[in-house]
């Protein structure tokens, strides 16, 4: 057999790669291994470890069968150093452990850019061949400093260390790979060693670690994806990857999660009440206003977030402890249960001053690091009195934000091997055991890993936060990466309507180190002069980092002090000839006041008619000649402008507020993200409507099996445009129906369903239309046949293309359309069932009480097509319905 010639042949040879099916190219050949013991590098070479014994054998774990080719290593000081590459039956995974049976003394480094132990280390270097690489890195499950490139002309984007850790691999056109620590994730590195031409891809465990307790093992998956046809599935290598880590541990069922399944309401970061309970004496006040305004309009928040601003904080802005403070919640927050909604709420890291610590007087143990402020607490009775008392209160999910931070502030999660690790691990097991499902928050991917072995870790964020950035939505790439570990990705609070005046956000320019950044939508120049699109002089192409979107202005590659724009340019005029002119934009530190100025500290002193102010003299305890609103009694700052203070004016210096540009796009994603939804718009402004898009009316969201996620194109494009993102959902064993999300999408092109991981979807004869904006658009598809995707990219703005199966019924060709009002035209909280033969064919549909659902058939004939539209009515008893999609009638029963 192949499988037994591989391994002689690695047992004999020791360096032909194992990760390298048959016909592909000479690629990730292994190196040595090597240990650090008391500081030294210890390998072969050097002498220092020595080969003991050597041996394949055959075994099984939750992973399937496997053969595994095992060697026993000795240090000088007779420590053992075992490592084992597990050749799985399934082929295409390898999983690499090592273990010390004896642990290691001094084996860290000290350095958090190299590793303290490297195995495996594959040899990146090869002549001939390209390949491209995937890295996500940073906070949000790695969206924050993800990478992606041809590995020889970008080697030094590919992202490792302790911030990254997942890579992906496109091999010319032959297989890909994903490697990532498997075992203990957090104990894990990775370190790419680049020279001269040479690349080395190294794992082991963290360079800062102090040392290594005996029987301590850790392990890293790889998971190679051989393309078997012409078309390459970068997407379905991923998913394998995460279906053998979630197999691994165990998972097959997380925690049962209701935020996931109904609407929310969030107060985070770019949410209009994040620090903010506007005219409210406290938040008390603010969120039951909120309950009853809810209630009055019928908008079906099922549950509400808690943010930051509503526990005590020590130092360093840490957690002092976990409990409401007494000017937020007069009354506790208990007096939230007057909402009837469950909470779902934010906490972050400990601060050194928490009052949970036993150094601190309280009841736990703490590490507490004193040089960053922060601390972690050690065993589970922490997080069991955390979330005993947070279940009185009523919380229903926790949230573990800062998940970046905290790591990155406590030495001890560094040095130590198994504390970082166990941190987290005693936080998701006490959370099981009190039935509350986690959140993670500004994951690193190291920690996103341990979360995909918690079954009680159920959704994870995955981009930055929301306040109205303009790339935040684009998270098609991390919902993948989510997905496939089994977490539900979350893309962040959102408004649903463009504005929510006296919001805190603000569009303005900034400056630091001789640069400047500006990404808001001002489109004329100081002179009033309208802006030329960047795409007519190719800057769009030449800076592709640099925002250019439309003609707002901006400043590409610094070209000038501050954001400008073309006034007047042509591609066949020589460039230094090109007119230009600066826009006129406030700068980030401008002296401007948000809301109604009552905190407003500023020096303007000029009112809006042209007057000085003149000096408070102690007036409403104010000094200087300046706008102030004291007290907040007027709507905006003023100030006296005679001597007698017998006259006033008011100043007009407000900040000029960000708007969401399309509130639509932030839903839509939201929604097909198939995770969490939340909006968050001052009350008076939610857009009802736009909400009822992504659920019922009792709040029960409408969302696809799984979330939209980019296709392999993404992955083999240098620049970042065009976003083809898709989801299918299957009713009943065999009924399967696609999404298809388009922005930016600059060019007509034809895409096969594997090119769109549509295959289910577009197996059978299916029908498309654009679903938003609905266009009666419909095309009869043969199975599999290739489908064309127009050019798109107007700023923020998308498209939706649906595909449904076609069905023959008696002399028609029927399809369902779904609901052409929501965001998910076909979703299993409303389509339960489909029946049909050939002279019958019935819809099963659930809804809530008092609600009204329109389904949307096609019925195609030789002679062309009708559209039926079936009406359910429910009401509180009669909740499922039965359509006739032959003749588009209803009938409701219980
Ligand atoms: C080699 O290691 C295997 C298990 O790893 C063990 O069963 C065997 O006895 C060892 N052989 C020698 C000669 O040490
Ligand atoms: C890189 O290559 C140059 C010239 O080929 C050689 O002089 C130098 O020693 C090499 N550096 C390393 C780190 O191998
Ligand atoms: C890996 O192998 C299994 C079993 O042979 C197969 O089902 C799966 O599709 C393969 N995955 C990849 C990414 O090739
Ligand atoms: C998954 O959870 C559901 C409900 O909590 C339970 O009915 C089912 O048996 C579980 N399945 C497995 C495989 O544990
Ligand atoms: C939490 O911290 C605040 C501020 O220091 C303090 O007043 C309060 O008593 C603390 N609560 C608990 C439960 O320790
Ligand atoms: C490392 O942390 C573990 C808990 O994960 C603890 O039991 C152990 O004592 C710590 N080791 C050292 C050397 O502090
Ligand atoms: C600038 O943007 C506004 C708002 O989007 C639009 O109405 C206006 O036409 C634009 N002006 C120019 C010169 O593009
Ligand atoms: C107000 O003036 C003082 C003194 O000139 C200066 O330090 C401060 O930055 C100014 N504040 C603002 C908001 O411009």
């Amino acid at each position: 057999m192949l499988l037994t010639w591989t391994l002689a042949a690695c047992l004999v040879c020791s360096a032909r790669g194992l990760l390298t099916p048959p016909n592909a190219p000479d690629l990730f050949t292994e190196l040595p291994p090597y240990v650090h013991e008391g500081g030294v590098l210890c390998n072969e070479e050097n002498g220092c470890l020595t080969l003991s014994n050597a041996t394949s054998v055959a075994g099984d774990d939750s992973l399937g069968r496997y053969v595994a080719v095992t060697r026993v290593y000795v240090t000088t000081s007779g420590a053992r150093f075992v490592t084992a590459a597990k050749l799985y039956d399934d082929s295409n995974l390898t999983v690499f452990e090592t273990t010390f049976p004896n642990g290691i003394e001094g084996c860290g480094v000290g350095d958090s850019s190299t590793l303290c132990s490297g195995y495996p280390v594959f040899d990146l270097t090869s002549s001939e061949n390209s390949f491209r690489f995937v890295t996500p890195a940073g906070n949000m499950l790695g969206w924050g400093l993800y990478s992606q490139g041809s590995f020889w002309e970008n080697s030094d984007r590919f992202r490792w260390g302790e911030h990254a850790g997942i890579a992906g691999f496109i091999v010319g056109p032959s297989y890909n790979l994903l490697v990532s620590p498997l075992e203990h994730p957090m104990g894990v590195s990775s370190w790419l060693e680049v020279k001269n031409n040479t690349a080395a891809l190294h794992y082991g465990v963290q360079g800062r670690a102090d040392s290594i307790p005996a029987g301590y093992r850790v392990s890293v998956i790889a998971v190679t994806g051989v393309k078997e046809t012409e078309d390459p599935s970068f997407v379905h290598t991923v998913m394998e990857w995460g279906r053998y880590v979630q197999q691994k541990f165990g998972i097959a069922n997380r925690s049962d999660d209701f935020t996931t399944q109904y609407l929310g309401y969030w107060t985070d970061n770019g949410a209009y009440y994040y620090y903010n309970s506007d005219d409210y004496s406290d938040y008390q006040m603010l969120l039951l206003g909120l309950s009853d305004y809810a209630t009055a309009q019928d908008i079906p928040i099922r549950y509400l977030q808690l943010d930051s601003w509503w526990y005590y904080k020590g130092l360093g802005d840490g957690v002092k402890n976990w409990t409401a403070r007494a000017d937020i919640f007069p009354d506790g927050i208990e007096s939230l249960k007057g909402t009837g909604w469950p909470i779902l709420a934010h906490n972050r890291y400990f601060a050194s001053d928490t009052d949970y610590a036993d150094q601190n007087g309280g009841q736990y143990p703490f590490f507490i690091d004193g040089s960053t402020q922060k601390a972690v607490p050690l065993d589970q009775s922490f997080w069991d009195g955390l979330f005993e008392e947070a279940l009185q209160w009523g919380l229903s999910t926790y949230e573990q934000d800062w998940l970046d931070q905290e790591y990155d502030g406590v030495s001890v999660l560094h040095t130590n091997v198994t504390l970082a690790d166990d941190w987290l691990h005693n936080m998701a097991v006490s959370a099981r055991q009190h039935g509350i499902p986690v959140q993670y928050c500004m994951s690193l991917p190291r920690e996103a890993l341990h979360g995909a072995s918690e079954s009680s870790v159920t959704q994870i964020r995955v981009s930055d936060d929301y306040h109205l950035a303009f790339n935040q939505w684009k998270i098609g790439h991390t919902s993948l990466f989510a997905h496939a570990l089994g977490l539900k990705p979350f893309k962040d609070v959102f408004w649903t309507s463009n504005d929510n005046v006296n919001n805190p956000y603000v569009w303005c320019q900034s400056f630091n180190a001789g640069s400047s950044s500006y990404l808001g939508h001002v489109n004329v120049t100081e002179q009033g002069k309208p802006c030329l699109y960047w795409d007519t002089v190719d800057y769009k192409f030449r800076y592709p980092g640099d925002s250019l979107y439309e003609n707002f202005c901006r400043n590409p590659g610094q070209m000038h002090d501050r954001a400008f724009c073309f006034t007047d340019a042509f591609l066949d005029v020589p460039e230094d000839l090109w007119q230009w002119e600066y826009c006129s934009i406030p700068t980030c530190d401008q002296d401007c006041y948000v809301h109604e100025g009552y905190s407003y500290i500023g020096n303007q002193s000029m009112t809006e008619h042209g007057y000085s102010c003149v000096d408070w003299n102690g007036f409403f305890g104010q000094q200087g000649a300046y706008c102030r609103n004291p007290e907040g009694t007027e709507d905006r700052p003023w100030c006296f402008v005679n001597a007698d203070f017998s006259a006033m004016d008011f100043c007009d210096n407000k900040c000029l507020e960000a708007i969401e540009y399309n509130p639509a796009l932030q839903s839509a994603v939201s929604t097909l993200s198939a995770g969490p939804v939340g909006f968050g718009d001052k009350m008076e402004n939610i857009n009802r409507d736009l909400v009822l898009k992504s659920c019922r009316p009792d709040g029960k969201l409408l969302q696809p099996d799984k979330p939209l996620t980019a296709i392999d194109d993404f992955f083999m494009r240098d620049d970042s445009q065009g976003y083809i993102w898709t989801t299918e959902t299957t009713i009943g064993s065999e009924h399967t129906f696609g999404l298809i999300f388009i922005a930016e999408v600059g060019d007509r092109q034809s895409w096969t369903p594997r090119q769109l991981n549509l295959e289910k979807s577009m197996s059978k004869d299916y029908l498309s239309w654009t679903h938003y904006p609905y266009e009666e658009n419909y095309i009869e598809h043969r199975a599999d046949d290739a489908i064309t995707i127009l050019a798109f990219d107007k700023f923020m703005d998308f498209k939706i293309i649906a595909t449904s199966p076609l069905f023959d019924v008696g002399l028609s060709r029927y399809a369902i359309l779904g609901e052409v009002d929501k965001w998910g035209h076909v979703t299993r909280s409303r389509i339960t069932g489909i029946f049909l033969d050939e002279i019958s064919f019935q819809i099963e549909i659930e809804g809530s009480a008092g609600e009204v659902v329109y389904v949307y058939i096609y019925a195609g004939r030789t002679s062309g097509y009708v559209i039926r539209v079936a009406k359910c009515s429910f009401t509180s008893t009669l909740l499922r319905g039965t359509i006739d999609a032959t003749t588009g009638l209803c009938s409701e029963h219980a």
